[in-house]
């Protein structure tokens, strides 16, 4: 869960050690170092917070200026000394976070050629493709690229290798991986808050990229190979845990973090050993003996709900009553005592939430709650908690928490789909597997904005912008209406596409954007005919759809073209394109992107 490494002038364990204290705010399990004593790897691991792993390094101490250390959150195997990083064969050792989605041929492949594994991970096969390409002789740096190139999955890698005093060598994909610079030094971490016990000026990698480091040279090359530059910017780690890096809002911020996020949501919900749902703990829920699922929730947090209604219908023929919380209680339904009362917040603070979990409780249901901030009011009141782990999210206007409910939420109906054996385990199996792929599926969505903030001027010129989608984009287009409302104050409004006609089409003409989220499903047809019913009319369409929906699409004035994906994911990749558009709108209009007028981020009055 959190990268350092380091050239140092001084023993680099110690350093490490510091590095990786500031990263103990994002979670973990155990820890690990690994240095290079003459020229030789040796490692330090330990099960448990930090103080394990010192309490290791004073009986065992490890030499060398040169080291990378991990602390994990167990996602691929158990939280166990031979499954923390660093992961090492004699010649190269290497600490990973994210998810290599095909880990399991790889390992096949290697295991296959003789390769010994001593853990559980998914870590371990970059150690040793790096490590085979090595023995045939490569470079480190051509190791490393030829592994890369076999790795599938969103990802940041740090390496050290046998007899390399000098060179650290990092990558990213997926998940974030900054360098920070010294005099004579040179470091790399999973975020500034790491680098920060070192130097303050840091270089955030794009996505792609990987790079290598020595005490007096720093070589970055993108995803093509070519050799690139980027930009050194002074971090503030003042405010450790809310620091905008390299972006110019936090909601800009929040919206890359979404891969990671998401990821790091997933992984408390799936084993990734068996591909199967594994709640956390103290969440372990069994929706077997539930009648109803009563979900409650405001703004962006209600959207998640509506889109987690179709996976519950769907994968758990498990009934789903949505309500707005601040209506639930006017609509006064009743509570059936075999129903599960969930309730769905980032702060976990909203009033009207609240209002209604002690609504439900008072008639003696059961209560869940789907909840970011693990402290708060509603998450210390609700029986079962489900928590996301978005991390803190600072612009008001919600995304990365949205997906990461969604994540949560996805997980949720396909435990609920086995508990009710509605999903066979093959069926299970199948669609964790699409879930995993969806940090790499939203990296990959978030390579639009370039293409999106060609498209702001359009947008900020609008008075009124429509969206629209059916099934599950149904939802993803009434958020995508309220992120542009939001914070650029253009009206907009999300509709379901086969709604078009009893109504908004009477708004349409060619000074209106028409947004359609439109996967190449078994819905894509029907939505396409209403798209050309608002073409017919000029309106201007801009598609968001994948590679085959594009195909199909006919005429368009803009087509966003993100990754084909499992169905049932996508609402998940096509949040992304429109917190793009609401963004890039935003800032081409010049509002408060991060605080937008009116708004709050927790509404604490009824
Ligand atoms: C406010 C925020 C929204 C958020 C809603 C619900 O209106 O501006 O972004 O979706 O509250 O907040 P919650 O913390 O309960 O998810």
């Amino acid at each position: 869960c959190g990268i350092v490494g380091i050239l140092a002038r001084e023993a680099a364990a110690p350093q490490l050690v510091d590095g990786l204290k500031r990263l103990e705010y994002r979670g973990y399990d155990s820890a690990g170092v690994a240095t290079l004593e003459d020229g030789r790897i040796v490692r330090r691991r330990a099960e448990g917070k930090l103080r394990n792993l010192e309490a290791k390094l004073k009986s065992e101490p490890l030499g060398g200026l040169t080291g990378i250390g991990h602390t994990r959150w167990a996602t691929h195997g158990a939280p166990t000394e031979s499954n923390a990083h660093p992961h090492a064969t004699e010649r190269v050792a290497v600490v990973h976070n994210g998810i290599i989605e095909n880990f399991r041929e790889l390992r096949a492949e290697l295991e296959a050629e003789g390769a010994s594994f001593t853990s559980q991970t998914d870590t371990e096969v970059v150690a040793h493709l790096a490590s085979r390409a090595l023995s045939a002789g490569a470079t480190p740096r051509e190791a490393v690229r030829e592994t890369l190139a076999k790795l599938r999955g969103a990802f940041a890698l740090a390496f050290i290798f046998a007899g390399e005093e000098d060179l650290l060598i990092g990558a990213r994909r997926g998940s974030p991986l900054a360098i920070g610079h010294g005099e004579g030094e040179a470091y790399l971490g999973s975020d500034a808050v790491a680098l920060a016990p070192f130097t303050d000026a840091v270089t955030y990698l794009d996505d792609g990229d990987w790079c290598a480091l020595t005490r007096s040279s720093v070589e970055i090359y993108d995803d093509a190979g070519a050799k690139v530059k980027r930009e050194t910017v002074r971090s503030s780690v003042a405010s450790v845990m809310v620091d905008k890096g390299a972006y110019r809002h936090f909601m800009a911020k929040e919206i890359a973090e979404q891969p990671e996020v998401v990821g790091h949501s997933l992984v408390r919900y799936v084993d990734m050993t068996t591909g199967r749902i594994r709640l956390p703990d103290g969440a372990d829920f069994d929706f077997s003996t539930l009648d109803r699922l009563a979900i409650s929730a405001c703004g962006t947090a209600y959207y998640a709900g509506l889109v987690a209604r179709y996976w519950f219908e769907k994968f758990a023929r498990l009934p789903v009553d949505i309500d707005i919380a601040s209506e639930f209680r006017y609509r006064e339904p009743p509570l059936a005592p075999g129903s599960l009362a969930l309730m769905i917040s980032q702060s976990g603070e909203t009033a009207d939430t609240l209002a209604t979990l002690r609504h439900c409780k008072a008639q003696g249901v059961k209560i869940g709650a789907v909840v970011n901030v693990p402290t708060s009011t509603i998450a210390r009141e609700a029986d079962v908690i489900f928590p996301t782990v978005a991390g803190v999210e600072v612009g008001v206007a919600s995304t990365k928490a949205f997906t990461c409910q969604l994540a949560v939420l996805a997980a949720l109906a396909i435990k609920a789909g086995r508990d009710r054996k509605v999903l066979s385990d093959a069926d299970e199996q199948k669609l964790v597997a699409a879930l995993i792929e969806l940090p790499r599926l939203m990296s990959e969505a978030l390579h639009l904005e370039d293409a999106i903030e060609k498209l702001a001027p359009t947008f900020a010129k609008a008075q009124d912008v429509l969206y629209l989608g059916r099934g599950t984009s149904f939802p993803i287009a009434l958020e995508g209406a309220l992120k542009l409302k939001e914070i650029s104050y253009i009206h907009a409004e999300g509709y379901a596409a086969g709604e078009l006609k009893h109504g908004p089409i009477a708004l349409v003409d060619e000074t209106v954007p028409v947004v359609v989220l439109a996967p190449f499903d078994p819905l894509f047809e029907k939505t396409a005919s209403n798209m050309q019913e608002v073409a017919a009319r000029g309106g201007r369409i801009v598609l968001i759809t994948d590679a085959e929906g594009a195909k199909h699409a006919g005429e368009t004035f803009a087509t966003l073209v993100v990754p084909k994906a499992f169905a049932f994911v996508s609402p998940l990749i096509y949040a992304i394109p429109i917190q793009l558009i609401a963004y890039h709108t935003a800032v081409f209009m010049g509002t408060d992107v991060d605080q937008p007028r009116n708004l709050a981020k927790s509404v604490t009055v009824e």
